[in-house]
């Protein structure tokens, strides 16, 4: 099978791989690295824990986001192999969320999710822009209720001003915070190149972060990602300690997976979860 290059962006549409379908069921596969298999194996684990272990004190009144949804498979470019994306692994587990929430604003992944998952109840999809999406979604969710929301963009997609909707319930949340996309829109900023609309909606103030003469993001990077965080703990949130950034074959870091919970408990699972997958890896190489 011919590798596949949506790295180069030939072959890739919103994410979509325009070369290859699915080869289970011929419908859309997102396009991703190696190092997805491992994110969403974080995000899975992280709702499994959740859902069985808040299945009790919380009965009936679990909610279940996904902001990004995707169209529920993945193929790894590397080797053409097919996986199932966070959607199908959460709604395929043991313990239910009472409700789910996918929301995607291509159309294409919204109508394959839901072929994928025709046999799943309790799902609401939503083809639009999450930072709009999640306004109808906030209140739909009652008060005394716990949720978990995934926010994994592509790029910078996410508005900051969508936290603040999210922090009005109590939600957990785990965001890929997307480093390279952020250096891109910096060094495009910085030069010029670009105004500065799409960085001040994905966060907001960071020009009191980073020094703008100086022309460069990357000494900044840093105080970056510690002024983003900041300010979401600032919503009401405690974050992780453990650090989980996910490289490429070159060992550059593509993004981190950030976790925030408005329950240190959550920060404790988290942190456990990232610990075990560093042990892990020290034993089983990626390849
Ligand atoms: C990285 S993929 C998500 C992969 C998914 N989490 C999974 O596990 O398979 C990002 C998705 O976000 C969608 N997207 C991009 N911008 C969006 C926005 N503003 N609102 C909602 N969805 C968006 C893209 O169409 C794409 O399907």
């Amino acid at each position: 099978m011919e590798k596949c290059k949506c790295y180069k962006n030939e072959n890739k549409k919103d994410g979509l791989c325009q070369k290859y379908k699915s080869k289970i069921d011929g419908l859309s596969v997102h396009c991703s690295g190696f190092w997805t298999e491992d994110k969403i194996r974080h995000f899975k684990h992280y709702a499994e824990m959740f859902s069985t272990g808040m299945k009790n004190k919380w009965q009936g009144r679990l909610y279940y986001i996904d902001l990004f949804a995707g169209p529920g498979k993945c193929i790894i470019r590397e080797n053409q192999k097919e996986i199932d994306g966070t959607c199908l692994e959460v709604a395929s587990l043991k313990d239910k969320f009472k409700k789910y929430f996918f929301v995607d604003k291509n159309i294409t992944c919204i109508e394959d999710l839901k072929k994928r998952l025709e046999k799943h109840n309790n799902i609401e999809y939503y083809n639009d822009d999450c930072n709009i999406a999640i306004k109808k979604i906030v209140e739909e969710i009652p008060d005394n209720s716990l949720s978990l929301a995934i926010v994994d963009p592509d790029s910078l997609q996410f508005h900051f001003n969508s936290y603040k909707e999210l922090a009005k319930r109590k939600i957990d949340l785990i965001v890929n915070y997307p480093i390279c996309p952020v250096g891109r829109a910096f060094s495009s900023v910085l030069s010029k190149k670009s105004n500065s609309v799409i960085l001040d909606k994905f966060h907001p103030g960071w020009r009191d972060v980073v020094d703008v003469n100086k022309k460069s993001w990357r000494m900044a990077m840093g105080d970056l990602i510690k002024d983003y965080i900041n300010k979401i703990e600032r919503l009401g949130y405690y974050s992780n300690s453990v650090k989980a950034p996910f490289k490429n074959d070159k060992n550059a870091t593509m993004y981190y997976l950030l976790m925030f919970s408005k329950d240190k408990r959550g920060i404790e699972f988290w942190d456990k979860i990232i610990n075990s997958f560093k042990k892990k890896k020290s034993l089983q190489p990626m390849f």
